[in-house]
C-alpha cells in the first residue's frame, strides 16, 4: 500500500477557473502536495501518457482533449493514496459520482471529468516520473 498518487487537473477545469477550488478540496481531503506544475501537453505527450488506452474507441478524442489547453499536474501524499484519492474524486462518469466528490462538483461529462487519479501504486510512480524529476519532489 503506497502513499503516493499522481493527479492532473484537466483542461476543462483549468479553463473553467476551478484549479484553486480543486486544490483547496485536495488539501482539505488531507492530501499533501509533494510536487506541482502547470503545463500544456502536446498531442504526442497525451498519446504517450494514455498509451494504455490506445486501443479504446475514445483514445483520439481523449488525447485531443488532454492536449487542448493547460493542465495542473501534481504528486500527492497520503496513506493509501491511490485508493483514497480515487474515492475522493469519484466515478469516471460524473452521473455516477458520489456527493461531495471532485467530479460530482466539477465534471462536465465522462470525458471532461475535471481530474485524473492514478489507478495503482505502480502507475502512480510511472505517471509522476512522466512530469517530475526526483529533485522536483518535496
Ligand atoms: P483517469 O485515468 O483520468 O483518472 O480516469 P479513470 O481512471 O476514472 O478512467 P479511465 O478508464 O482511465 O479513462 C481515462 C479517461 O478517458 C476518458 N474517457 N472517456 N468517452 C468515454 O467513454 C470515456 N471513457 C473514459 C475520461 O476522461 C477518463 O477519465
Ligand atoms: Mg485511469
Amino acid at each position: 500500500m503506497g502513499n503516493i498518487t499522481f493527479t492532473m487537473i484537466k483542461p476543462c477545469a483549468v479553463a473553467g477557473g476551478h484549479s484553486g477550488e480543486i486544490l483547496a478540496m485536495i488539501a482539505g481531503g488531507g492530501f499533501k502536495i509533494k510536487a506541482m506544475r502547470m503545463l500544456r501537453m502536446s498531442k504526442a505527450d497525451a498519446e504517450s501518457f494514455y498509451s494504455v488506452h490506445s486501443a479504446r474507441p475514445f483514445y483520439g478524442e481523449l488525447t485531443d482533449f488532454m492536449s487542448s489547453g493547460p493542465i495542473v499536474a501534481a504528486v500527492l501524499e497520503k496513506e493509501n493514496a491511490v485508493a483514497e484519492y480515487r474515492k475522493f474524486i469519484g466515478s469516471t462518469n460524473p452521473a455516477d459520482a458520489a456527493e461531495g466528490t471532485v467530479r460530482k462538483r466539477f465534471a462536465k461529462s465522462i470525458q471532461e471529468n475535471a481530474v485524473h487519479g492514478s489507478d495503482s501504486d505502480e502507475n502512480a510512480l510511472i505517471e509522476a516520473s512522466f512530469f517530475f524529476a526526483s529533485r522536483d519532489l518535496f
